[in-house]
């Protein structure tokens, strides 16, 4: 059904892809490029690819590249399943990929880092030309997602890109503090943030919930504060040099002075306030902080800086820096005398004397301070970068202001907003637009945010995937890729390729409905999670009182942040009561639509009703029935031109305004379509 479902809209929507950015009457296949390149230029024809594909590696060349080849092999391999028998020889040969690097890169990537490239695909081969080898990574990755399948072979179509990053700092932040990450899940999700051209993974390393990292000067720190979950430095170098293969900078984040629970549960002398502390086990902001005061935090931070500089090789080490509340400064006379004595008239003050005197630690082990927007303070050194989270408005400020900055406001994961909404957030948009020249190329870019109070390995994946492409392709893309059903059709592109790269975005959510099925038929209980989007944090804390220890096993933990369902309804309603296309090509589609929903409702209810796990749903799941019964009697109403009797327009409207609340914690993602066919319906 759904197949049959999909077509008009997508050959509707591939038109609209490929005519604005394809040079001739050959349309590229514009939807397989995520984040689409700067310039692409179609051509006629394509390239075969079988088993004699292979490269030739002419100009510079390291192991960095040569390893990045051998990976692009291996995930042609596994897309195709052509095995190539000679596919990195060194001989010339016609034909294949000719990959050119003029110089080697920086041994340590920075943000300087030339990302460019140029492809070029005729029928004969394809050759790919980078000022160094990151250029080569970046456009491997492009080469990847143009190969096309079709009914013989693959092959890739005939093209020429130009492409470079339109923003130098393009990142992912995952919080392995509230939920525990371990390697295999940070490294496949490495691997997708490469396909994306994504090339910062900022690792919030430590919080009142767990500090992650083994020190060896300072082990209590993972032996009281981590539960036993942390990665050894081993670890730590693995997954650095994981990312660094891939072209991905790993800025690690050692969240301070608050956020600091779980680092004072080891080392409870360093806090405002005497303790013992404990790991924290519940959501919110804190008040164990770190004492500013203390000669002892200087000389404990100096020796563990130093330690983590030695560890990972990025120019920048994130400090944190947010959401100190302040309280245990308040209560403490000795830090108030303090106060009145360095003249410090408030503790924002306080925070920017303590942020001073670490940056110096950090100068002095070879490191640029970033911080959360709460760093910025007059006093603070020019190089230090602010991360804006609080506002667009706060990453113009420190622009203006002479930093360096990037923006995390708007593409915050966790809030479980639309890949729309993240795609319209544009680090030079609202106040930054007003920015001067020399101001806005302060801006670096941006970082999608994945912070883990409701995610685990279990589901983390579903969380950051496919939403983060979106903001890949608004920081690498340039300003005008701006069309919302182009970036759809190729998110979903993405989505249907991310097992490839070994994520587990829909196998474990699977997985998790076949759990609380309990040994019946998932295909109801799998077709009724298409209904609902996962509803944000905001809404799942106000609901129970939830803490690190509850299991994230429920519905509400198992469907998608953007149901592909619901958005497929919303865009034949759209077609619909707009009258764009002809009612009758679209209103079947709809009915059969809300019929198969009404009638799976069948098979669900004793599903539902048969596990501890789903039973909170069977109220939602009479409620989405309903809703799909009004959907069908409004459109009746449309077609049959019969304005609706007032108390069945009164009765809707309060359906639809309790459905628009959270249910079970999630939304009802298929809301705004019925309500849009209630409302034409109304207006009759
Ligand atoms: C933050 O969300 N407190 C950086």
């Amino acid at each position: 059904m759904k197949t049959k479902l999909l077509c008009p809209i997508f050959s509707t929507l591939l038109f609209l892809v490929a005519s604005p950015r394809s040079g001739s009457s050959n349309p590229i296949p514009a939807q397989h490029l995520m984040p689409v390149p700067k310039q692409i230029t179609a051509n006629k024809g394509k390239l075969a690819i079988d088993g004699t594909f292979h490269s030739q590696v002419t100009g510079y060349s390291d192991e960095f590249l040569q390893r990045g080849v051998e990976r692009f092999f291996q995930s042609l391999n596994k897309k195709t399943g052509i095995p190539f028998a000679a596919a990195t020889s060194a001989a010339a040969r016609p034909g294949g990929l000719t990959i050119h690097c003029k110089g080697a890169g920086e041994r340590v990537q920075s943000i300087a880092a030339d990302e460019s490239y140029t492809l070029e695909v005729t029928g004969e081969g394809a050759s790919l030309v980078a000022p160094a080898p990151i250029g080569i990574i970046r456009g491997l990755e492009t080469l990847l997602q143009l190969v096309d399948i079709d009914a013989q072979s693959f092959s890739i179509p005939c093209v020429k890109i130009e492409d470079r990053p339109r923003f130098r700092w393009r990142g992912l932040l995952i919080d392995v503090s509230r939920h525990w990450e371990p390697v295999e899940v940070v490294k496949r999700n490495l691997d997708q943030m490469a396909a994306v051209k994504l090339n910062v993974l900022h690792w919030h390393l430590s919080d009142d919930q767990g500090f992650r990292v083994e020190s060896k000067i300072h082990p209590k720190l993972q032996q009281s504060g981590s539960d036993g979950n942390y990665y050894t430095q081993a670890e730590v170098r693995d997954i650095v040099d994981y990312a660094g293969d891939r072209g991905i900078r790993v800025v690690p984040e050692f969240d301070m002075p608050g956020h600091t629970t779980a680092l004072l549960a080891a080392y409870p002398e360093l806090a405002g306030a005497p303790g013992p502390y404990q790991i924290e086990r519940a959501w919110g902001v804190f008040d164990p902080c770190m004492d500013p005061t203390k000669a002892i935090v200087y000389s404990f931070l100096d020796s563990f800086v130093g330690e983590m500089a030695a560890l990972f090789p990025d120019e920048y080490f994130h400090i944190g820096g947010d959401e100190v509340n302040g309280k245990q400064w308040n209560a403490s006379a000795r830090i108030r005398a303090f106060k009145t004595r360095e003249g410090l008239k408030d503790n924002r003050d306080l925070q920017a004397y303590f942020n001073r005197r670490l940056q110096k630690i950090l100068s002095k082990h070879g490191k640029k301070m970033i911080g959360w927007d709460e760093i910025l303070h007059p006093g603070l050194p020019r190089n230090v970068v602010v991360q804006s989270w609080r506002s667009q408005a706060a990453l113009a400020e420190s622009a203006r202001a002479g930093f360096l900055g990037i923006l995390s406001y708007g593409y915050y994961l966790d809030h479980m907003e639309l890949a729309s909404f993240h795609y319209s957030i544009d680090p030079l948009g609202k106040e930054a637009a007003t920015l001067k020249e020399d101001e806005k190329s302060r801006v670096l870019g941006g970082e999608a945010c994945m912070w883990a109070e409701f995610v685990d390995p279990e589901n983390i994946d579903s969380r950051i995937w496919p939403r983060t492409a979106a903001i890949a392709e608004r920081l690498w893309s340039p300003a005008d890729v701006t069309d919302v059903n182009d970036m759809y059709l190729r998110l979903r592109q993405v989505n249907r390729e991310l097992p490839y790269s070994g994520l587990m975005h829909r196998n474990d959510n699977f997985e998790m409905l076949l759990r609380m099925a309990a040994g019946r038929n998932p295909a109801p209980l799998v077709e009724f999670a298409e209904l609902f989007n996962a509803a944000p944090l905001r809404v799942r804390v106000r609901a129970q009182k939830y803490t690190s220890l509850t299991p994230l096993n429920r519905m509400a933990d198992a469907v998608m942040p953007e149901s592909e369902a619901a958005r497929n309804l919303q865009i034949l309603v759209d077609r619909f009561v707009s009258g764009q296309a002809d009612s009758n090509d679209v209103s079947p589609e709809i009915k059969t639509i809300l019929n198969g929903w009404i009638e799976n409702e069948k098979e669900l209810r004793p599903l539902l009703e048969s596990s501890y796990l789903l039973r909170e749903a069977v109220p939602v799941s009479e409620m989405a029935t309903e809703l799909c019964m009004r959907g069908l009697q409004a459109l009746d109403n449309i077609e049959s031109k019969r304005k609706p009797r007032e108390e069945w327009r009164k009765s809707t409207e309060d359906l639809i305004a309790t459905a628009e609340k959270p249910q079970a914690e999630m939304l009802i993602a298929i809301v705004p379509a019925i309500k849009k066919l209630v409302e034409a319906a109304g207006s009759l």
